[in-house]
């Protein structure tokens, strides 16, 4: 059973993952950290300095969990963009220790197998953070993906398409395709860090914490891990 934390806001949900963060870099100096795109994780992101003042952050690594296939990996909205400009610069990361897949990659049907045992030479993900998406999806892992599944290509669905169409000018610019971890490679993760808020996630959420284990809501895949750690507003909590 994950650990349900209900916080007030997204400012707090920030500072406490930041906080669970910056103990592990203290604990250990070379963690390897999963990290999150969309707006969910951006608290944690915007709290993290003041959490890391005075941690050597020169060992962390970070893996990605996906990135949208076809987009110039400079577009603004690329995930490699977003990573640079939330999570590298303003944490000080050593940029060669933080990894997004190529979504731009001319053999892309075999850079999953390469990103996989990039996860696993560097140790294994010791935290992973998470968003979810309103169908359910984690990474970009859409309902029906496999539980066993490793990094690989996917298309999008309309619905995540049409969710992230606010991140671009219009629907027809969201690439069809993405890279994501699989839920198998997620799962790896030592310890996972789901985060939501807003109403709008409230089925998501309930389906994924306590709904049936189903491929139908991917997010469901947390109820097979040990360490798993969800914390949501009032909203998010709503459905539970
Ligand atoms: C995106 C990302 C996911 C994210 C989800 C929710 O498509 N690939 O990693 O968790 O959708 O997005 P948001 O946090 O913006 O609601």
């Amino acid at each position: 059973m994950a650990e349900i934390v209900i916080v007030e806001n997204r400012e707090a949900a920030g500072e406490l993952v930041a906080a669970e963060i910056a103990r592990l870099i203290r604990a250990r100096p070379d963690a390897v950290l999963g990290l999150a795109t969309g707006s969910t994780p951006l608290p944690v992101y915007e709290a993290l300095p003041a959490e890391l003042a005075g941690v050597d952050v020169s060992q962390v690594r970070g893996f990605a969990l996906d990135e949208y296939v076809g987009l110039d990996p400079d577009h603004p909205e690329s995930y490699r963009s977003v990573i640079r400009r939330e999570v590298i610069e303003p944490l000080g990361l050593d940029p060669s220790r933080v990894r997004v897949p190529d979504g731009s990659l001319p053999g892309i049907e075999h850079h999953g197998d390469d990103y996989d045992a990039a996860i696993a030479e560097a140790g294994g993900v010791d935290l992973q953070i998470l968003g979810i998406g309103t169908d359910g999806h984690i990474g970009f892992n859409e309902p029906g993906s496999s539980f066993a599944s490793r990094t690989r290509v996917k298309t999008l669905t309309r619905q995540t398409r049409e969710d992230n169409a606010r991140f671009f000018e219009s629907i027809d610019e969201v690439p069809m395709h993405c890279i994501t971890q699989g839920l198998g490679t997620i799962l790896e993760a030592r310890h996972l860090v789901l985060l939501a808020f807003g109403a709008g996630k409230a089925d998501a959420v309930a389906g994924a914490v306590e709904g049936p284990v189903t491929s139908s809501l991917p997010g469901s895949a947390i109820q097979l891990h040990p360490h798993v750690t969800v914390v949501v507003d009032e909203a998010a909590a709503s459905a539970l």
